[in-house]
Order: C-alpha cells, then sequence, then structure tokens
C-alpha cells in the first residue's frame, strides 16, 4: 500500500500521519481523535504542568488504546540575566505606555519546562509508544529512563548534522524539520536561521545521511506534500498548521481567524516571543520588535514580558502580540474535525500515489 512502511511498522499504527505536536494548542481531544483515526496522535508537554500533563494522558488512556506520541522540549534552562530582561524591558516600554500597563507589573515566569525527572516519571507511568523531543535531547540518563519504558524516541533535525547526532544517540527514528514549518525550530547544533534549511532539500539527504526511518515535516499541508515526502525517502509525515484549523484545536478565535486569512509569504522566522526562532504569522510586534532581535531573552524568558500586553489587547479583540505559530501551508487547511482530516490526507495520498503508477 505505502511506499515505505517502515515507520508505521516501528509504531504500530495505519497510517503515516503524526499530528504533530503543538504546545498550547492540541489536547488530548486532538490526540485520540488522530489515534483512533489511525495516524499517531502527539500531546505536547511543554506548555503542561506535570500534573495537567497527567490528566491529559488519562484521558487518552482512557479514550484509545491506540499508540501515542508523548512530546517535551528539551532545552537548558537558560541563566537569568537581569541586564538583558531590563534592555528587553525597555525594549517594551513604549508598548507598555500604550497600552496603560504599569511599567513595574510583575512578569510571571515562562510556563515552558523542560524535559525532566517528573515528567520523566509520567512516561513510566503511562507507557506512550512514542516519545519525542524538541531541540535535542535530554541528558543520557532521561533518556535511559524512556528506553527502558519501549517508547520508540524521536527528535526534530533541522540538519544533517542534527539528523546524524541524532541517530548516534540512539533515536528510533528522525522528524526533518523543513524551514516552512510552523512553531519552533527543532535547531540546537547551530544558532543561525540564515542557514537552516527547506524541506524539498532537507528530506532527502538527511534520508541518505541516516539508516533510521525519516518523518518529513515543515510546509505539508495536503495529500501533495505527503506524496513528495514519500518521493523523498520519507516514511511519514508530522503535520502541524493543518491540524489548527481542527475543531479540536485549542486555539483562540483570534488566531483562527490569523490562520483563515494566512497566505503563504505570511510569516516569518521570530524570536521575538519566545527568545528563540520559530515560525509565526507576521503582526505588528513581528514587524516593529522583529523579526529577529538581538536584545530579546534567552528562551523561553521573552515571552513572559509580553505576557502582561497580551492580557490587555487580546480582550479588546487585537492578535498584535499574540504569537501566531503557524507555517508556510495554512492556506491549505481545510476545517475539519481532526480524524476525518487525517483519514483524508491518507486516503488522497494513496489514490494519488496509484495515479503515478505506470499502467502495466
Ligand atoms: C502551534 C504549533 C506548536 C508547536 N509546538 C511544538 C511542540 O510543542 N513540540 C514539537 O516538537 N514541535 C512543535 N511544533 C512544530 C511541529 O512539530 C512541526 O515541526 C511543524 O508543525 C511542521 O510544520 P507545519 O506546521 O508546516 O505542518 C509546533 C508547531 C506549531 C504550528
Amino acid at each position: 500500500m505505502w511506499p515505505n512502511d517502515r515507520f508505521i511498522k516501528l509504531c504500530g499504527i495505519e497510517l503515516p500521519v503524526i499530528q504533530a505536536p503543538m504546545a498550547g494548542a492540541a489536547l488530548s481531544d486532538m490526540v485520540v481523535a488522530v489515534s483512533q483515526a489511525g495516524g499517531l496522535g502527539s500531546l505536547a508537554c511543554a506548555l503542561l504542568s506535570v500534573e495537567n500533563a497527567r490528566k491529559e494522558l488519562e484521558i487518552i488512556r482512557q479514550k484509545t488504546s491506540r499508540p501515542i506520541n508523548a512530546n517535551f522540549f528539551c532545552h537548558q534552562p537558560p541563566q537569568e540575566d537581569h541586564a538583558r530582561e531590563i534592555t528587553w524591558r525597555q525594549r517594551l516600554n513604549a508598548y507598555y505606555i500604550e497600552l496603560d500597563v504599569a511599567t513595574n507589573t510583575s512578569i510571571p515566569s515562562s510556563a515552558r519546562s523542560t524535559f525532566d525527572e517528573k515528567m520523566c516519571d509520567l512516561v513510566t507511568e503511562f507507557h506512550p509508544e512514542v516519545v519525542s523531543f524538541h531541540f535535542g535531547l535530554p541528558d543520557k540518563n532521561l533518556v535511559l529512563r524512556v528506553r527502558s519504558t519501549g517508547a520508540k524516541i524521536l527528535s526534530s533535525a533541522t540538519s544533517v548534522d542534527e539528523a546524524r547526532w541524532l541517530e548516534d544517540q540512539g533515536c528510533d527514528a528522525i522528524v526533518a524539520q523543513g524551514f516552512e514549518a510552523g512553531g519552533h525550530r527543532g535547531m540546537f547544533l547551530t544558532e543561525d536561521v540564515s542557514t537552516q534549511v527547506g524541506t524539498m532539500a532537507l528530506v532527502p539527504q538527511v534520508v541518505d545521511a541516516v539508516k533510521v526511518p525519516v518523518i518529513a515535516a515543515g510546509g505539508i499541508g495536503d495529500a501533495r506534500g505527503i506524496l513528495a515526502a514519500f518521493a523523498l525517502g520519507a516514511t511519514a509525515v508530522q503535520i502541524g498548521t493543518a491540524y489548527l484549523h481542527c475543531p479540536e484545536a485549542q486555539i483562540s478565535p483570534l488566531y483562527r481567524q490569523a490562520l483563515k486569512g494566512s497566505r503563504d509569504n505570511d510569516t516569518a522566522i521570530t524570536n521575538v516571543f519566545t527568545g528563540r526562532p520559530a515560525r509565526s504569522i507576521v503582526n505588528r510586534f513581528v514587524r516593529e520588535v522583529g523579526p529577529m532581535s538581538d536584545v530579546a531573552p534567552k528562551f523561553p524568558l521573552g515571552a513572559a514580558a509580553l505576557a502582561p500586553l497580551r492580557a490587555k489587547s487580546e480582550p479588546a479583540g487585537s492578535a498584535d502580540f499574540t504569537p501566531l505559530w503557524s507555517g508556510q501551508s495554512a492556506r491549505l487547511g481545510r476545517e475539519l474535525p481532526a480524524a476525518d482530516l487525517t483519514r483524508q490526507l491518507a486516503a488522497d495520498a494513496l489514490k494519488n500515489l496509484a495515479l503515478l503508477q505506470p499502467k502495466a
């Protein structure tokens, strides 16, 4: 059926479609819908407390016995840098005044957490069939603990070097994340955004460089992208932005509206929301402060100073200060329930694949 079934066999799923983990945008509803449809639903835990991640995993395990993916960020927590924080606050000062936010408003610390022993306890408790990481891998002992649960371990690579590194560390499959992708770049061996590679160029070079199955991610919005990914040697696709259009996506009406109207060239890589490069729809904040700022605090501290501005502007109907994570293919999205979207994407890809085969 599928030209390459290594990944679906590795994970025990039916369809080579991974719903991308999307911190803050997809919870148990989406995961259950996609896994029940035969794909791989992913629970992103980076913005969840351990208690909330546990609740979500409990719901998922109650509602489906199909394989699931639990996903974690594994960045190095940053050193506090008061001087940089002050410079950043000064850069935002005009916005604080404009929105009438007290400049001494206390800033909540960012909720983006890195994988640690407590999150690892959840992995040993719930045994997700797949555990995936973003920004490399956690320390060796944690990786060993995850491995001992029997989970297949995945992580994102944005270059051949990163893919080789992940394979050397024992990853079971690699997500080749092209430049088109929405959300944070998984890059971890470089900070140079200018040399990041597009999906079309990245996937075949990663396929040639590693032995483990490669999953294509970035800009895949419909069956044509899936076909292309297989033609490039991928064994599955990881799709984020297209799933943001589903009713299960936990995003605000403002964000949904922005996605609906988003064109191919409406996004940019920016570090102004969190301190780390990520693709978002360009809004006022990205335009005026970014897209890349030398004074943005280290990830994930950048988000904190924005919180009071968001708290003021979003209820007033403005997405001027809101991260609007999106890949370059938002326009290809369809408003379908996540299960239907998963089945439809796979069925259309298979149909088109058959059309491409020369007739005997
Ligand atoms: C809203 C959003 C949140 C994301 N959060 C995560 C995350 O928590 N963990 C992760 O590994 N990748 C995350 N990503 C990146 C995706 O895994 C994937 O690389 C990307 O969505 C693929 O590109 P596409 O959006 O063009 O389909 C996120 C992407 C989006 C759009």
